[in-house]
């Protein structure tokens, strides 16, 4: 069945097939490093009333495509959705971070956490999708995302943002089945999730695992890992008779990759700390490959981002199955100038390595 997109540029690469330019998103597009953003946000009111805001939550989506020629949009929402719609009680406190009123603490908590359904609970996500694809009209596809059930868990655990991660090691290692138990129902309430964004309109999926890379390798493979497949065993692939490519992004995955690419995703995220052309001949074509710019690079000028970029680019080399990106999500700190030098510098060098 022909795309109805107008811009299939993202899919395409992430299904491995030919494209004419390598397609460009930034992780956190949408956030504070654009003025429009902050606005918006003081409109809101705070943080989790954007995300709660369908109306709001579509505007922020679709403010830095009003700005670039991004090849994908991102829902606007928060990996924490899904812990507060456990009751947990989610917060954005300013320069500290999330926190949560009812962190859990103990077996009894694990047993008695509800699970979401995501029409019920989670309405307010659907509804913004719905919106999102209303108002992007297919110019370009929406990612749909969530957190991965390791790194969700770890936030509900230590109550937020950690250093060390000492409460949730400390179950791992001393009561391990409590948290496979904890894990075994994030995992579920994330399919369910996902499954309900493709049905409102997601277009792809990315799963995000931000403290994956801080678990020794037995460990990553048996607490991260095994529950991100098996939420790519549970996820609808197909919607309206399109794929649904999936991405899998762990930062600091570099020794895992391949078993992260074995997994049936269609493209794994890559952070910055490796060569993206060493990790493309070591893994093949199985998967498509997405990243890997040092996000702090942003911070320069447009000349040392340009260079930076075409070395990636020749890095990757000939052919489809790359997507650009930052290997981590954009920081607040950024010009908006520089972001534009980046997609710009994208899209004009790439189209050399795009003509067979
Ligand atoms: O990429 C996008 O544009 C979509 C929006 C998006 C947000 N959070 C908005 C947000 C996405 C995909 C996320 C995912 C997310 N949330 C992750 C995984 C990705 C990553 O960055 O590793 C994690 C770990 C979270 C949890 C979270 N939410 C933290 C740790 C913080 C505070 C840190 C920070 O950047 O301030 C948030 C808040 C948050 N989520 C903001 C935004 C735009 C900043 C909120 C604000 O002050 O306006």
């Amino acid at each position: 069945m022909p795309s109805k997109l107008k811009n299939d540029r993202f899919i395409k690469a992430l299904l491995r097939q030919p494209v004419d330019k390598t397609p460009v998103w930034m992780m956190r597009q949408a956030g504070r490093y654009l003025p429009e953003y902050r606005a918006t946000r003081e409109k809101a009111g705070d943080f989790v009333t954007l995300c709660q805001t369908p109306d709001l939550a579509c505007e922020v989506t679709l403010q830095p495509l009003e700005r670039y020629p991004l090849d994908a949009a991102i829902l606007f929402s928060d990996i924490l959705t899904i812990p507060d719609a456990m009751g947990l009680g989610l917060k954005l406190i300013e320069s500290v971070g999330p926190k949560f009123d009812n962190p859990i603490s103990s077996l009894a908590d694990i047993k008695n956490l509800p699970m979401p359904d995501p029409e019920e609970d989670l309405g307010y996500v659907m509804d913004a999708v719905r919106l999102i694809r209303k108002e992007l009209d297919g110019s370009v596809p929406l990612i749909g995302f969530a957190g991965s059930p390791w790194t969700l868990a770890t936030y509900m655990i230590e109550g937020g943002s950690s250093k060390d991660f000492g409460k949730i090691k400390k179950m791992l290692y001393q009561e391990p089945d409590s948290l496979h138990l904890l894990l075994s129902h994030v995992a579920k309430a994330v399919s369910q999730y996902l499954n309900a964004q493709i049905n409102a309109g997601a277009q792809a999926i990315q799963i995000f695992d931000t403290w994956g890379g801080v678990l020794s390798t037995p460990a990553y493979h048996e607490f991260s890992l095994a529950y991100m497949k098996q939420i790519l065993d549970e996820l609808q692939r197909e919607h309206d008779g399109e794929k649904i490519p999936v991405i899998l992004f762990t930062k600091g995955a570099s020794g895992w990759i391949e078993d992260i690419a074995n997994t049936g995703c269609d493209a794994v995220g890559l952070d910055w700390m490796q060569e993206i052309g060493q990790v493309r001949s070591k893994i093949g074509y199985r998967v498509a490959l997405q990243g890997n710019m040092d996000p702090a690079i942003l911070k320069s000028n447009p000349e040392v981002i340009r260079n930076e970029v075409a070395s990636i680019l020749e890095s990757y080399g000939e052919g489809s199955g790359h997507v650009f990106n930052l290997g981590h999500g954009i920081t607040p700190d950024i010009d908006p100038e520089n972001a534009g030098a980046f997609i710009n510098a994208v899209h004009e060098l790439s189209k050399q390595y795009h003509t067979k």
